[in-house]
Parts: C-alpha cells; structure tokens; sequence
C-alpha cells in the first residue's frame, strides 16, 4: 500500500525527475537530514544529474544547500560531485563537499546547530527557495509523519517558497508518536520560554503542518539511510571512557552530581560512543539524556533498561542498530522524543536541565582552548555543529580525544590552538587516554599544568613543559604566559617535517 494514502495529496505525486526540474539555478534549497538520516534519497541525485547535464551544455548550474547537519553520498556527495553546490550550511562531514569546500569552489557557513534555522527564517541568508523534505508517510486524513531526523524541517518548510516532499516506505511506521513537533518557536521580539523542563517531556505535537498550496512536488522512494558502523571499541577509546565514568562516580560522591547523574550529551565519533557502552557496565540507572542524535550504544542503554529518557533530533545508527530501530521503532518511542534542532540543541532547556556534554576535539592547548573544525588551522574537518549550543551551556563540559594523532606526530594538545572553537571559560574537563584534566576553578597557570601532566603524550611533555616554563619566563608570569612567535611552532614544525616532535 503507497505512504501517500491521502487522495488529495497524491495529486501531488510525481517522479523525482520531474521534481528536481523545480530547482533552478542560483536557488537556496533547504533539505532535511542529519548525520545520515532523513535525507531526501531521489531528487538530489536527480538535481546532480540535471546540473550535470546543464554543465554538459555549456550553462552554470549552481544551489546553495541547507540542511541540518551531514548528510550522505546520494546528497552532499552527489551534488558536490558535480560541483553543484556554491554555499553550504551548516555542517557537513562528507569527502567529496569536504574536497569542494576546501579548494574553496564552495562557500561554507559553519553556523551553530541551534542557530541556523532562526537565523534563515530571519532572513539572515536571503530568501530561500524550496524545502525537500523527508517523511515516512501521509496518512489518510493528511497527517504527516515526520521520518528519522527532524532537524531544521521546520524551519526550512516555514521559510520556502515551495516544498517538495519525498515519502520514504523504508522508514518504520512504528515512527508515528516519536516526533515532538512544537510551534512555539518564534523569532524575536515573540519568543517565549520553551515550556521543557525534563529531556522526555513532550512539548508539541507528533506531526507536520504545512499549506497544502506550498507543497509542488510529492515523490515515493524507498531507500535505507545511510547507516555508517561505529569502529569496534579500541583501548584507548575504552580507557578515555573509563576515566569519564570514574569523574562522574566522583562528582556523586562529592553530592555535586544526583545518583542517576544529569541528562547526557554525547557527541559525534567513536570515544563518544565508547563512553555510552561503559555507562551499560556501570552502575548507574534511571539514566536521562538530552543530546542531539542517538547513537547505538544509546540503543544498548535503552535495552538494558539504565537509560529512561532520551531526547534528539536524529538517529546517528550503524546498520545493525538502524535495523534494529526500524523493527522497533513504536516500542522505542515510549523512551525516545525527537525534536526539531532549535530545540534539542536550545542553550536554554541545556542549561535549564544542567546537561552534562562530551564532545570530541582535534587540539587543545595548554590553557583549555579547544579547535574542533580545522586541521593545522586551515583545512575544514566537519564544522563545529552541535558543539558550541551545548559546551557553552552544559553543567559540565568534558572533551574527550586521543592525546595523539597521525600515528604520534600530531600531538592532540598544544601550546596554542591553530583555530579556536571554544574558549577556555567553556571547557572544564579534558580527557585522553593519557589521563583527566579536571580544570573547574582554575586559573591559566594550573589548568596548564594539570592538561600538560594528565593529558599531552608523554613524547611532548618536555616539549610542552619547555614552552611553558620559557612563556612564563618571557612573559614575566603574565595573566596567560605565551611566546607569541613560537605559540604555534609544533604546527610549523609538523608541515615542515611530517611530524611536531622536536
Ligand atoms: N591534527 C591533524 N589531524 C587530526 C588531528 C589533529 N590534531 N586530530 C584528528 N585529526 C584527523 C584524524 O587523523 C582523522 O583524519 P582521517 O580522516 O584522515 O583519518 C580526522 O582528523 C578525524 O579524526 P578522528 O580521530 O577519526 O576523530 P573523531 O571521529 O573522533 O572526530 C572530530 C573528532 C573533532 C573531528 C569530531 O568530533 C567533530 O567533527 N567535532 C565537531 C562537531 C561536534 O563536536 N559535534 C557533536 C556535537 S553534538
């Protein structure tokens, strides 16, 4: 039986071809999708081969895409393929948009998370064009039910011109009653308080609502999302997991952290992931989390019964867990509220709540500065995402990273960062497999000698020690001691020689 049940809205019904022909160039195109999921799986590569075909003719053919976060090989890597797309926001992890963007044939808008829906409804971007939206189906009395990631939909269906929507029947329809849809969300000078005050409260409602008159292009797919595996858990991921849990038991013990801890964040990657497969080993219960994508060892969590609430905007599964979400999908709803990314990554329920984040990070220097975007300074990794809405509002926020990288040339903590995320006042524990950096309440010089003790690879301690006693030296014990000529001597010396050991 079709997903578009509604007769009228199967007047809309046509072939992702035929829908791609809307998209004109020059165009913002908002999509919907997030690391993975609920991307549209038909009209994008039908774009990419009409761009091509343009390109073939001899006519430039270009799309500003919008999206929630990253995506997949059918959509950033096919349209960037064809060199496609002239402005992308706000975050990607894709090889091929990766390549464009930083050859600089794409413009990249590395906004926060939380901010680039409002700030495109706000008309910050210009006017945006046409929203191509995933769903799992139109139900019979036109309800629409939102598929496997919410992101910035919302948004995006309120500030286009037209919608394109793309219902996807390998979507599980177990999904209906996961979704948190809330309308509340304006823009300044009408905002109100978002009424949440726990990480499974459910504000909204379960469904879209658009105008039917918006909407010039239904299309039927029927296609998995890309589910990318987590790598199995390593030593060093397990070890870095495990002095995070011993943190956390501590902060309970001193009475600063209640017995079932505060709602978790967890980033992207692999540690991240380990860290929730040691909370299944630990003997913490009853067990919350306001984060931005569920991950499989969230899955496991929920299994066991230790994790009770789980609030995101999208699933980020390997195959087996995205399978597994699909059989169970009604089942897991009764734990698991997705909600559009303005909410889920809101500085102001993560604050409200207290959330405890744990997020990745390429280098950290000695003071707690933090780059999570750019390799050497210049060249885009990912974007920041969802790392700035919840480190600068978390309760407490722990960074987790090997303490080495580029098998050991790269040393992950260095004298100063060669691109800044997030400042020292928003980092407040550092952890690689080395050891835990627990800088709260520490001015610059301790929180130096704490990260450069608990945290660099013992192949740059001397080296790091050696800056920073000749910083302090020269600087005269200045308030954050630095070498401003040499601040940035072990990248130097890394693009120089392939590797910063001295
Ligand atoms: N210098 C140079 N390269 C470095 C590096 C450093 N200090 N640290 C890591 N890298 C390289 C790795 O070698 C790897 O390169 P490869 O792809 O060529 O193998 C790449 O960067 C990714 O590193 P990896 O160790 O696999 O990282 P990860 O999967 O744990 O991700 C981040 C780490 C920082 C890239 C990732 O967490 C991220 O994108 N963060 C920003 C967004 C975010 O935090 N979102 C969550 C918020 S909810």
């Amino acid at each position: 039986m079709s997903r578009v049940a509604s007769e009228k809205w199967r007047s809309k019904l046509m072939s992702a071809e035929d829908a791609a022909k809307f998209i004109k160039p020059g165009m913002k195109i908002g999509v919907s999708g997030f690391t993975g999921s609920g991307y549209p799986k038909a009209v994008p590569e039908a774009l990419a081969a009409q761009i091509k075909a343009a390109q073939d003719r001899g006519e430039e053919f270009q799309v500003g895409i919008f999206t929630g976060a990253s995506t997949a090989p059918a959509l950033d890597g096919s349209l960037s393929q064809v060199n496609g797309i002239n402005l992308r926001m706000p975050y990607q992890s894709d090889p091929d948009m990766r390549k464009r963007i930083n050859e600089g044939s794409a413009e990249y808008v590395d906004a926060h998370l939380s901010h680039s829906g409002p700030q495109v409804c706000s008309g910050h971007y210009g006017k945006m064009d046409i929203a191509v939206i995933e769903l799992t189906a139109i139900t019979a009395d036109e309800k629409l039910i939102p598929s496997s990631s919410v992101g910035n939909n919302v948004s995006w269906m309120e500030a286009a011109d037209h919608i394109i929507l793309e219902v996807n029947s390998w979507m599980s329809l177990g999904l209906e009653g996961m979704h948190d849809i809330w309308y509340g969300v304006a823009l300044p000078p009408n905002r109100t308080p978002i009424p949440l005050t726990s990480a499974g409260q459910r504000i909204g409602q379960q469904y879209y609502e658009i105008p039917f008159e918006k909407v010039i292009a239904v299309v039927e797919t029927d296609d998995a999302d890309r589910n990318t595996p987590f790598k199995p858990l390593d030593a060093d991921s397990m070890k870095i997991a495990g002095y995070y849990l011993d943190f956390l038991e501590n902060e309970v013990k001193q009475g600063r952290l209640p017995e079932n801890l505060l709602p978790l964040q967890s980033g992207v990657g692999n540690i991240a992931n380990a860290v929730l497969s040691g909370l299944l080993n630990s003997k913490f219960e009853n067990l919350t989390s306001y984060t931005e994508v569920i991950q499989d060892g969230m899955v496991d969590l929920i299994d066991a019964g230790k994790l009770v609430a789980a609030s995101a905007t999208a699933f980020s599964l390997g195959p087996d867990y995205a399978n597994k979400m699909n059989d169970n999908a009604a089942s897991y709803s009764k734990t698991i509220v997705l909600r559009q990314q303005d909410i889920s990554n809101h500085p102001e329920p993560i604050r409200r709540l207290g959330v405890l984040a744990c997020n990745g990070l390429i280098e950290a220097d000695i003071y707690g500065n933090v780059n999570s975007t750019h390799i050497m300074g210049s060249r885009m990794q990912n974007g920041i995402g969802g790392s700035g809405d919840f480190t600068r509002n978390a309760y407490i926020s722990a960074f987790v990273t090997p303490s080495t990288a580029k098998n050991g040339d790269i040393s992950a903590i260095v004298p100063m960062v060669s691109h800044h995320d997030h400042t020292e006042h928003d980092t407040h524990v550092i952890i690689t497999e080395q050891g835990l950096a627990d800088v709260r309440g520490m001015g610059p010089a301790r929180r130096a000698k704490v990260i450069i003790e608990n945290c660099a690879h013992p192949d740059y301690k001397d080296q790091l020690w050696d800056y920073y006693n000749r910083a302090v030296a020269t600087a005269n014990s200045q308030h954050t001691p630095h070498i401003l000529r040499e601040a940035l001597d072990f990248h130097i010396r890394f693009l120089e020689t392939g590797s910063m050991k001295a």
